[in-house]
């Protein structure tokens, strides 16, 4: 089923478990993302960011996403990942998301109430829900320094007021996770991020899910986080495998064949972090 990434948090609040939303970088990794959920019976959020959608097709994504979903056993929610702006959200209800994310989160608070509640009153009207983010995640992307760290973080009271002032549905915490890989262990700020859960009523949402030990992810869902995004790992099983055929077989020119171990590669990462997150069996 097609169902509003709420949908899928609010049960995954009240059954005290996480959902992985993974990150579709191309069309190709769509069926197979799907296929393990609807193997491990578990709900899902397919994500694409501004730059995915750009390069597959806005139409292409809702017309064959929005009916894969549909015809699906499990709940399913598709969902834009780091809005940059309105614009970018309305692209995506326009063409069947289900979910989006508005990043305003560079921006000083009031800035990103304002942005983050403008969005929230499109999407609510169109029977879409908003994740917003406060605090930054920090990652390659961002190039955050160590000095930069716990500036960086969310502050519980802030996300407090930004919850009420959004009515954002689900909400992104900065409490140590980056996007990529990390270098060493991860420094999580678990206490933090209890303290955003006791404070604020919506599921709470880990970016940067690649590379976190499993432990430190299950201590997250412990701590109110329903939503755990993935990326790297996908891009990198993909990379991999697509790598070592070309090595193997470099006469290759079947599509087909050339991208086999490259589903299968990313089929293996999601069936691990489904089982991480705890969300098989719940669709
Ligand atoms: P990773 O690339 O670290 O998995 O992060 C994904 C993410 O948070 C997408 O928003």
């Amino acid at each position: 089923m097609l169902v509003t990434g709420r949908e899928i948090l609010e049960a995954a609040d009240r059954g005290g478990y996480g959902v992985g939303a993974f990150n579709i970088h191309t069309l190709e990794m769509l069926g197979p993302v799907l296929e393990v959920a609807e193997e491990l019976k578990s709900p899902i959020l397919l994500q694409f960011t501004y730059g995915s959608i750009q390069f597959i097709g806005a139409e292409a994504i809702g017309v064959l996403g929005g009916h894969l979903a549909r015809r699906s056993p499990v709940p399913v929610a598709i969902h834009l990942d780091h809005g940059a702006g309105f614009e970018q959200s309305v692209t995506a209800i326009r063409s069947g998301f289900t979910s989006v994310m508005i990043d305003a989160s560079r921006l000083p608070l009031e800035e990103n109430i304002a942005a983050t509640r403008r969005v929230v009153e499109l999407a609510h009207t169109a029977g879409v829900s908003v994740e917003a983010e406060i605090g930054r995640v920090g990652g390659t992307e961002d190039h955050v320094t160590v000095n930069e760290w716990e500036a960086s973080l969310t502050l519980p009271e802030e996300a407090e007021r930004f919850a009420a002032e959004t009515g954002v549905d689900y909400l992104a915490v900065a409490f140590g996770t980056a996007h990529g890989f990390y270098k060493g262990e991860p420094r999580l700020d678990l206490d933090r991020l209890a303290e955003v859960d006791r404070r604020v009523s919506v599921p709470l949402v880990m970016h940067g899910g690649s590379g976190v030990p499993h432990t430190l992810v299950r201590q997250a869902i412990e701590r109110g986080v329903r939503k755990v995004n993935v990326a790297t790992e996908l891009k990198d099983a993909w990379a991999r495998a697509v790598r070592e055929i070309l090595a193997v077989q470099p006469e290759e020119i079947d599509p087909r064949k050339l991208l086999a171990p490259a589903r299968e590669a990313v089929k293996h990462v999601v069936r691990q972090k489904i089982q991480v997150v705890g969300s098989a069996g719940r669709g």
